[in-house]
């Protein structure tokens, strides 16, 4: 795709892929758009999807399949023990990342409920680039904490720093001298940093990292949930990788790890999540938990379908057109709205397209959850769901006073190979006119706060009644009759 001579047009994204199946959208008026957010809790988690025009929630199992995944599907062997499409699937896996054990898990976070069982006792701090909030939320069920060790730069919003989801191995070598190596039961690194707006982390920093880790003997735990879009940036961005193939990089990550974990919702485009390890004495320790918590061991809580085209969707990881389209699109995306002075993260990242909700309403304080405020508002605006990605996803201080995150965002993500340029494109333009119009987004409370991960089921209303202003100014501009 970035590699395509063009004549006058400007640099844009191009598909390597055709449409063969679609799915009708619904645009509903601004009214019923507003009820729908109102009803919801002003939470988009709690939209039901026929109300949304775009759903742009996550990636997650919502990727479009190739034809060859959904051929697969067909073949799929269904037994209880014993599956020949588990022997293919963990054939997948062993090629991809060149490790000998596979576990399988029904999705990502499940492999996270293992690692945490198994791995993290009382006390236990484990280190991380930056957390992801299932992560932390299973550590901390067992009694455990998160440290996290990312450079200052991670969370400058606007940068050009193309690895800002690099690990500062200073902080880690200092948080083991301040705690002790006992209590550190693994290092976790993230690729495609989720919570900082889908940044990567550099190959040259994994392997720094895993050589630390080994030196130290502690653990290295890889989370490759949103490795396909890092292959690409350390394939695009960095130079010591550039004439590697997408599988050598792979292989350089695989290397330096004791444990790799994903989801299959993200990694693979299809629904799932497993764990691969080459030491033996690991896959033991957790194999045990598989039937316990997931299903047998030849399908870990996955259906079989979605486990052979997780098979394909894993090989065709390797195909940089299948790899690069996600990114692409998401800086196409970030370009059409840097154009008109709208505050993204920069670079742009993988997962999607991430607005700095702090630069963009400054007047909302953290308290009044800027990041919910703003993705209730581009709802009513658009019909498009995001995803607050700021202090609702933060867990309350032990004291119960709020934890307000180091970024505000809101998450529009682009599922591979779903949106069209002309969808973006419609987006943009209404973010355009909410970024104009500003000025009328207020605030959120709570007035139903789950104390786990709130953000998924939590509930909050408008801090007075901008909603309304909002909607009376997209009719005044548009016309009652617009959509
Ligand atoms: N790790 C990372 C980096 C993730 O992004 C996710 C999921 C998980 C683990 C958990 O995987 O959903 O299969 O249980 N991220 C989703 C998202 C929820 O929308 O970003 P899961």
């Amino acid at each position: 795709m970035f590699h395509i001579a063009r004549f006058k047009a400007e640099p844009f994204p191009l598909e390597m892929h055709k449409v063969r199946v679609v799915q009708k959208l619904n645009l509903l008026p601004i009214d019923e758009r507003l009820q729908a957010i109102q009803e919801a809790g002003n939470n988009t988690f709690l939209l039901r999807n026929r109300d949304v025009f775009l759903d742009m929630l996550t990636d997650s199992g919502t990727n479009a399949m190739s034809d060859r995944q959904i051929a697969s599907m067909s073949i799929a062997d269904d037994s209880y023990a014993g599956s020949e499409t588990f022997f293919r699937l963990e054939k997948a896996l062993q090629d991809f990342f060149g490790m000998k054990f596979f576990l399988p898990a029904h999705q990502g976070r499940a492999c996270e409920h293992i690692l945490a069982k198994v791995f993290v006792k009382p006390d236990d701090i484990v280190p991380m680039n930056y957390h992801f909030t299932t992560t932390k939320a299973h550590i901390m069920e067992c009694k455990g904490s998160v440290e996290e060790c990312f450079f200052d730069k991670a969370i400058i919003p606007e940068s050009d720093n193309p690895f800002k989801g690099d690990m500062d191995i200073e902080k880690l070598k200092a948080l083991i001298d301040r705690v002790g190596k006992d209590r550190i039961p693994f290092v976790r690194l993230e690729m495609g940093t989720n919570l900082i707006g889908g940044q990567p982390v550099s190959l040259k920093n994994i392997e720094e990292v895993g050589a630390f880790c080994r030196q130290n003997k502690i653990m290295l735990v890889i989370d490759a949930s949103l490795l396909s879009d890092n292959l690409f940036f350390i394939k695009t961005r960095e130079p010591q990788a550039k004439n590697m193939s997408i599988h050598e990089i792979v292989l350089a990550i695989a290397k330096t790890a004791d444990i790799i974990y994903f989801s299959g919702r993200k990694l693979g485009s299809a629904r799932g999540g497993g764990i691969v390890t080459p030491h033996k004495e690991l896959f033991d320790q957790m194999k045990n938990l598989i039937p316990l918590f997931e299903g047998f061991l030849t399908y870990g809580g996955m259906s079989v379908r979605e486990m052979e085209a997780l098979a394909i969707g894993i090989e065709e990881t390797l195909d940089i057109d299948m790899i690069s389209q996600g990114p692409e699109f998401i800086a196409a995306f970030g370009q059409m709205l840097q154009k008109n002075g709208i505050p993204v993260i920069t670079p742009f990242g993988g997962l999607g397209l991430h607005l700095n909700a702090r630069a963009f309403i400054p007047h909302v304080k953290s308290e009044e959850y800027p990041a919910g405020a703003l993705a209730a508002a581009i709802f009513i605006v658009s019909g498009a769901r995001g995803m607050e990605r700021g202090t609702i996803s933060e867990t309350r201080n032990a004291d119960g006073s709020e934890h307000p995150a180091s970024m505000e965002l809101v998450r529009l993500a682009l599922p591979r190979r779903v949106f069209t340029l002309s969808q973006i494109t419609f987006i943009a333009d209404r973010l355009n006119w909410l970024f104009e119009n500003r000025h009328l987004i207020g605030g959120l409370h709570f007035v139903e706060e789950p104390k786990v991960m709130r953000f998924f089921i939590g509930r909050l209303e408008e801090n007075g009644d901008w909603q309304e202003r909002l909607r009376a100014k997209f009719v005044e501009d548009f016309g009652a009759e617009a959509l």
